[in-house]
C-alpha cells in the first residue's frame, strides 16, 4: 500500500507538470486511497473505461482544487456492511451517512462512467436490521463550483446524491437506475439538497423508489429542469419544520419540464406542524410544465405533515408558505386516490399565501371521473382557482 501511494504521488507530481491525466489502475484490493491521493494531487484524473475501482474504505476528498475526474469506468462500493456501519461519514441531519465526501473548488466529474452503490446488499441487510447504516454514494460537501455530468449512478443503498453545505453545483446528463432482484430498494432519493445555494439539476433520467429531488432545509436558488422521473415519490419541498431548534428556508426554486411517471406524488410541499415544529419559510417557488403519467397524488401541499388535525389546529405550522406558482400540470393520476387529483392543505392559522395554480389539467382514470380536489385554509389564485373549493378558508 505504501509503495503504491508513493508511486501515485510521484506520477501525480509528474502528471501535473506534464498536464497528462493520472490514470488509476484497479489494485485488486481497496482503491480508495489511490483515488483520494490522485484527486488531491492531480489536475486530471482518469479512470479508464474497462476499469472498476473497488472502494472499501471511506473516501474523504474535501479539499480538491481545479480537478477534472474523467470517470469512464466504474467506481463500486464494496459490500462490507459492518465496515461501513462503523466508518461511513455521518451527518447530524436526518442521521444519514455517506461513502464519499467530495468538496473543494473547481471540480468536474464526467466521462460517461458509473458509480455503483451495490445497493442490493444493503436492501437485503435492511430486512433483518432496520437501523443498518446505508451510505450515500456521492455527497458534494463544502463544494463551490462543482460539475457532475454524464455519469450513470446505480443501486444506491440509500439516497443517491446529497448536496450539503455547497454552492454553485451543477448536475447534468445523469442517469439514475434502481433495480431490485429481490428485497426492495428503500429511500433511494435521486437528490437531496441541504444548506446549499445555487444548485442546478438538469437533463437527467431517473428510475428510483423515493423522492426524485427533495429540497431539504436551506436550499436556495435552485433550478431543476428537463428530468424524467420514473417510479419516484415526486419532486418535494421538505419536509421542513421537523426540528424545533432550526429555521428552515427553501427559497427561489424553479422546477421546469419534468415528466413524472408511475410516481406516488408529483409536485409536493410538506411542512410539519404540532408541538415540536420548527420555523422558517418556503418562498418564491415555481413549478412549471409538469407532466404526470399514472401518478397517485399529482399536486400535494401539506402544511400539517405528520400531524393530526387537532394538533395542527392547536400548534399551527411555523414554516410559512408564500409566493408559490404551479403552472401547467397535465396528464393522468393513477386512481389510487380515486377521484382526488390535488390536495392543498394549509395549517389553520399559519401563513400560507399567494399560492397560484394555473393550467391544471389532470384526469383520473375513467371510472373516477370527474377529478376532485381538496383545499383548506388558503385562498388559491390563478386560472385553476375554480377547481379548488377552499370553503374552510379562515
Ligand atoms: C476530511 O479531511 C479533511 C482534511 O482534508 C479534514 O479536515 C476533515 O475533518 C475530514 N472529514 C472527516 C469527516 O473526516
Ligand atoms: C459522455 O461521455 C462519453 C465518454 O467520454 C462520450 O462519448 C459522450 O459523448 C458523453 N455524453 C455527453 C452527453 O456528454
Ligand atoms: C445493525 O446495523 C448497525 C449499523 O450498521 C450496526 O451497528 C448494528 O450492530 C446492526 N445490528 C445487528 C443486529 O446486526
Ligand atoms: C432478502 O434478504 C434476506 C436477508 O439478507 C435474504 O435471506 C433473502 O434471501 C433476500 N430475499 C431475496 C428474495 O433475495
Ligand atoms: C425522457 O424520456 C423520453 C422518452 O423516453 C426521452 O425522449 C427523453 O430524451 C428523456 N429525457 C431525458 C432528459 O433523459
Ligand atoms: C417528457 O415526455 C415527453 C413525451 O414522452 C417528451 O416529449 C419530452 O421530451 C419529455 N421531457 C423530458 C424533459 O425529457
Ligand atoms: C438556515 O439559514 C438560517 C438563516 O441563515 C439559519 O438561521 C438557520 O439556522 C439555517 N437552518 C439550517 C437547518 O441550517
Ligand atoms: C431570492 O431571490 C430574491 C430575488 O432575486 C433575492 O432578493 C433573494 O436574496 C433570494 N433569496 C436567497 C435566499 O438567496
Ligand atoms: C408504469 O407502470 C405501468 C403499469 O405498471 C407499466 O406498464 C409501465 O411500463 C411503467 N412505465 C415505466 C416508464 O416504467
Ligand atoms: C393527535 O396528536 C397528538 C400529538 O401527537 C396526540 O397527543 C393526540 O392523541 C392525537 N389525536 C388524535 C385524535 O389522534
Ligand atoms: C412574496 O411576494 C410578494 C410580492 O412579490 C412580496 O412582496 C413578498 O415579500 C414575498 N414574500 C416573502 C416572504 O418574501
Amino acid at each position: 500500500m505504501k509503495l503504491l501511494s508513493l508511486y501515485v504521488l510521484i506520477t501525480a507530481t509528474l502528471c501535473v507538470r506534464a498536464a497528462v491525466p493520472c490514470t488509476i489502475v484497479a489494485s485488486g484490493g481497496d482503491d480508495a486511497p489511490v483515488l483520494a491521493l490522485a484527486l488531491a494531487s492531480c489536475r486530471q484524473v482518469l479512470i479508464p473505461k474497462d476499469t472498476t475501482l473497488s472502494i472499501r474504505t471511506a473516501l474523504n476528498t474535501t479539499n480538491v482544487k481545479n480537478t477534472h475526474l474523467s470517470l469512464q469506468g466504474t467506481i463500486k462500493y464494496y459490500e462490507d456492511l459492518e465496515y461501513w456501519g462503523a466508518n461511513a461519514f455521518p451527518f447530524e441531519f436526518q442521521n444519514v451517512y455517506t461513502f464519499w465526501l467530495l468538496g473543494g473548488k473547481g471540480i468536474v466529474v464526467d466521462g460517461g462512467g458509473v458509480i455503483d452503490g451495490n445497493g442490493q446488499f444493503w436492501w437485503d441487510g435492511l430486512t433483518t436490521n432496520s437501523s443498518l447504516v446505508r451510505p450515500i454514494p456521492l455527497t458534494v460537501y463544502q463544494g463551490d463550483g462543482v460539475i457532475i455530468r454524464n455519469i450513470t449512478m446505480k443501486q444506491a443503498p440509500f439516497w443517491f446524491n446529497l448536496v450539503h453545505t455547497s454552492k454553485n453545483v451543477v448536475y447534468s446528463d445523469i442517469t439514475i437506475r434502481t433495480t431490485s432482484n429481490g428485497n426492495k430498494s428503500s429511500n433511494t432519493d435521486g437528490w437531496d439538497t441541504y444548506r446549499s445555494n445555487r444548485v442546478a439539476i438538469i437533463n437527467s433520467d431517473i428510475i428510483n423508489s423515493d423522492d426524485c429531488v427533495s429540497f431539504k432545509p436551506n436550499s436556495t436558488n435552485i433550478l431543476v429542469s428537463n428530468l424524467n422521473c420514473t417510479g419516484s415519490h415526486g419532486i418535494s419541498v421538505g419536509s421542513l419544520g421537523q426540528y424545533p431548534q432550526y429555521i428552515d428556508i427553501v427559497e427561489n426554486v424553479t422546477v421546469r419540464n419534468v415528466n413524472l411517471t408511475n410516481a406516488s406524488n408529483g409536485v409536493r410541499i410538506k411542512v410539519w406542524a404540532g408541538a415540536n415544529r420548527g420555523s422558517g419559510r418556503v418562498n418564491n417557488i415555481l413549478y412549471e410544465n409538469t407532466r404526470v403519467n399514472n401518478v397517485d397524488n399529482p399536486l400535494v401541499f401539506d402544511q400539517c405533515y405528520m400531524t393530526n388535525a387537532t394538533a395542527c389546529a392547536a400548534q399551527a405550522a411555523r414554516v410559512d408558505i408564500t409566493n408559490v406558482t404551479v403552472r401547467g400540470i397535465t396528464g393522468t393520476s393513477s386512481g389510487s386516490a380515486k377521484s382526488l387529483i390535488a390536495s392543498l392543505i394549509c395549517s389553520p392559522g399559519a401563513v400560507c399565501e399567494n399560492i397560484r395554480v394555473d393550467d391544471f389539467s389532470v384526469e383520473p382514470p375513467e371510472q373516477y371521473k370527474p377529478g376532485t380536489t381538496k383545499c383548506s385554509n388558503l385562498d388559491v389564485q390563478g386560472n385553476a382557482a375554480d377547481l379548488f373549493d377552499c370553503a374552510s378558508t379562515v
